[in-house]
Formats: C-alpha cells, structure tokens, sequence
C-alpha cells in the first residue's frame, strides 16, 4: 500500500516559504513569528522547539515568550496584546492546551485576526465557514495539501472525519466540503460508527487515542489520513492502528513523517501570508 510523505510534500512548501521571506526581507521585512507557551508541558515543548527550527531554517525570526504555568489569564491576555500592537511582529500563535485555570477561547477571542496564523479566531473560523479568504488552521489545511499533491480526487467522494475539535475537526470537514467532497463528522457520541467509517473513501482519524481506527473500520482502498500524534511506551504512534490498515488502505499517512510535517509547513506558509500583507 501507498504511504503519503508528508515529509517531502512538506519540504516543498518550506522552501516556498523560504523563497517567500527572502524576498520580504529583500524589501526591508523581517518576517516575524511570536510563540507564546505557557508552563513545561513536555509535548509543546517539543512542538515549540520544532517550529523555532522550521522558522529559523526558513529565514523567518521566531520568539518565544515562556510564562510560568501559574500566570494569571490577565498576566497572558496582556502578552497577547502586547505582540497585537507591536508592528514588527506578522504572527502569533499561543500554544495549546493551556493549564486548566486559563481560558483558551478568552486568550484567542483577543489575538488580532490578522496576526491569527493557527486560524483559530472565530472570525477566521467564520470566513473559513462562509467561504471567504482568512487564515485557516494549519494541520486542517495541511491534509488538504497532502491530498492535492497526490492527486486524490475529492469531488463527490465520500469524506469521514472522526474528531470535532475546532482545531482539526472543524475546519477541516469545511475544506472538503468546499472541494465538493460529502463530509461526515464523528464523534465520542456517534452511533454505529463502524458502519459510517466504512463508507469513507477519505477517512481522517482525529481522535487522539492510539490504534483507535482498525482495519474492519476502513472501506478496501480508502485513503487514510492519520493526524494523530500519541505517545504509547514512549514511542510517537498515531491514531490509526498502522499495521492492520495498510493492508486495507489504498493510502495511509504515516506518523511520524505525514501531518505533521504538513502543519508546521503551513505554519510557515501562513506566517508568511501575515507577513506580505504587511506593508505591501
Ligand atoms: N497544540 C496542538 N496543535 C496545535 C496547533 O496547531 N496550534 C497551537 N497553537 N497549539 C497546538
């Protein structure tokens, strides 16, 4: 079976988005993203680290603003709004999650929309969701660039998403639905999913739970997109039990190696879209 490498699918974007902030700072732009994290939570440590070195590989400057994990929200809300006024920063992106005390949706309720690089601000949801042009979410519109350079058609096609996060879910059932596919989403209420994850013929596994999608939930030849990223004994594993599947699957992402490269990719391609809008 086919496995989509998101690796060099990646590596393409990223050397456009290289190309694209060398001319920005060929015009006097240096582009700039600004990383808020929040306590020493392991795995956005390493999220954050993997973003600074794409950033930095790229020629885009990346700072990241550490707090503690006790900060108060107001102590977070006045960093926010502090990168929204400074001119010299296109990008900001607060990672999640956030220690419980702090509210994700007030902190993202006031990061500038157009400074909103991850799309998750409502207003970016909200054009994404009406089909006008706005940062969409990276790993979201990541899958569909994977799809596109392999050439998977979506028109018509049956698209299963399990998983309704705002982050991944969400926006992305609204790109397949603009390219045409007929889009499902499922979740930890769904009934018979068995029966619905069979009809897929694009089935994305969202869910965060390691080999939670089997081979008898997937249709012969469906193309597999595994966007989890779940650490079992210490190994990074998906959510798409990897082994039965690909004697299913016509495709499969493989983990690590196939979103996730994808998101930071786009990371930077977003980034970049804040950048030239600035100044030009
Ligand atoms: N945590 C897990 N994925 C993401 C992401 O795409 N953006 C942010 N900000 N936090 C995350």
């Amino acid at each position: 079976m086919p496995v989509m490498e998101g690796r060099s699918v990646a590596e393409r974007w990223k050397a456009d988005a290289a190309n694209r902030a060398k001319a920005c700072r060929a015009r006097g732009i240096v582009p700039h993203l600004a990383v808020v994290l929040v306590g020493d939570d392991p795995g956005s440590q390493i999220y954050v680290r993997n973003k600074e070195k794409a950033c930095e590989k790229a020629g885009i400057l990346s700072s990241v603003i550490r707090l503690d994990a006790d900060c108060t929200q107001e102590e977070l809300e006045s960093v926010v709004k502090e990168l929204n006024e400074d001119e010299a920063v296109h990008g900001i992106l607060v990672q999640l999650p956030l220690p419980g005390h702090l509210s994700e949706q007030r902190v993202i309720d006031i990061i500038d929309p157009k400074k909103d690089v991850d799309g998750f601000h409502a207003v970016n949801a909200g054009k994404l969701a009406c089909g006008q042009k706005g940062f969409v979410p990276c790993t979201a519109i990541g899958v569909m660039k994977l799809l596109e350079a392999y050439d998977i058609p979506i028109r018509g096609r049956r698209a299963v998403i399990i998983g309704r996060s705002n982050i991944v879910g969400k926006p992305l059932a609204m790109l397949l639905l603009a390219a045409d596919a007929t889009v499902t989403i499922c979740h930890s209420k769904t009934e018979n999913l068995k029966e619905i994850t069979r009809q897929a013929d694009i089935l994305v596994a969202a869910v965060g739970r390691a080999n939670f999608v089997t081979a008898d939930m997937v249709k012969p030849g469906a193309v597999v997109i595994d966007v989890g990223t779940n650490r079992l004994n210490g190994k990074l594993v998906g959510d798409v039990n990897a082994e039965e599947v690909s004697q299913t699957a016509g495709y499969l992402t493989p983990v690590p190696g196939g979103v996730g490269q994808m998101t930071i990719a786009m990371l930077l391609s977003n980034t970049m879209d804040a950048a030239e809008q600035y100044g030009f």
